[in-house]
């Protein structure tokens, strides 16, 4: 129970990869504020919660790419739970047709939410350091012609998240950062792949060729990450299991 008593803010983590995030971080212990954009799935979702955790998770509704919500987003959690220990910047969109907006939501988002950490959590800035994990893809790490606006953000997020998590960082913050690469997962972002990237009868056959990777299995590689992680490391979780790229 490394996270016991511990919090965290999950972006997107009202379904998907970020549900099972917030899911497993619950059940270690922890208190979870969760930022979405969807405030009838995060109910949902809340709702749904066995008892013993319910009490410690909240909703805050919240657009990544609008500054002020991210920002009321870490009051809130601190505000609701005295303290931050964890920022999952997990709210992504894959849209080719949607250039500037995924480039909003998947990169700009992610480094603005890494300056608020460094300022909420930050040694330097008298908070008591923490974790920062960047859901990444593994099209974080290899071409995919298929959509290429959205690969070039989830490299961006690699570039944030080797560059930020670095020694020069760690000694100021006491923050460590990585990345997780996720397979192929079964959410709305990865059935909508067909009718969002570039070509939908190669998109077909992409998505159809891959193993699936349970959601629950992103859950479990996060927590181990908390525990094992070298700071700047960047995990693969897919069919092939926990691996570090
Ligand atoms: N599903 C996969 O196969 C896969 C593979 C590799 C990487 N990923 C990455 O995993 C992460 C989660 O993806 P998923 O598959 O669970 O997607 P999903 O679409 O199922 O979930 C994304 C969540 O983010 C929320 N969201 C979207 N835009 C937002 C915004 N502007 N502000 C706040 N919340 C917003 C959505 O409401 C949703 O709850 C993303 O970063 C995605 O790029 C997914």
């Amino acid at each position: 129970m490394a996270f016991k008593g511990k919090v965290a803010i999950v972006t997107g983590g009202a379904r998907g990869i970020g549900r099972a995030y917030s899911t497993a971080l619950l059940n270690e212990g922890g208190k979870v504020c969760v930022c979405d954009i969807n405030e009838d799935i995060a109910e949902e979702f809340l709702s749904g919660l066995s008892e013993n955790v319910k009490g410690n998770a909240i909703f805050q509704k919240c657009d990544v790419a609008v500054y002020n919500d991210l920002k009321d987003a870490f009051e809130i959690a601190v505000r609701n739970f005295g303290r931050l220990d964890l920022v999952v910047n997990n709210a992504a969109i894959l849209d080719e047709s949607k250039l500037v907006k995924t480039i909003e939501v998947n990169f700009i988002a992610v480094a603005k939410s890494i300056h608020l950490a460094f300022q909420y959590m930050g040694l330097d800035k008298g908070g008591k350091g923490g974790s920062i994990v960047n859901t990444s893809s593994i099209a974080g790490h290899t071409a995919n012609p298929l959509c290429p606006i959205y690969t070039a953000t989830k490299h961006a997020v690699i570039g944030l998240t080797k560059s930020y998590g670095s020694d020069y960082h760690l000694k100021k913050s006491g923050i460590k950062v990585y990345a997780i690469c996720p397979g192929q997962v079964n959410t709305p972002l990865c059935q909508d792949f067909i009718y969002r990237c570039i070509d939908a009868e190669e998109g077909k056959k992409y998505v159809g060729k891959l193993p699936w990777t349970p959601a629950e299995d992103l859950g479990k590689g996060l927590i181990k990450l908390l525990e094992d992680g070298k700071n700047g490391s960047v995990v693969q979780i897919d069919e092939n299991g926990f691996n570090y790229v």
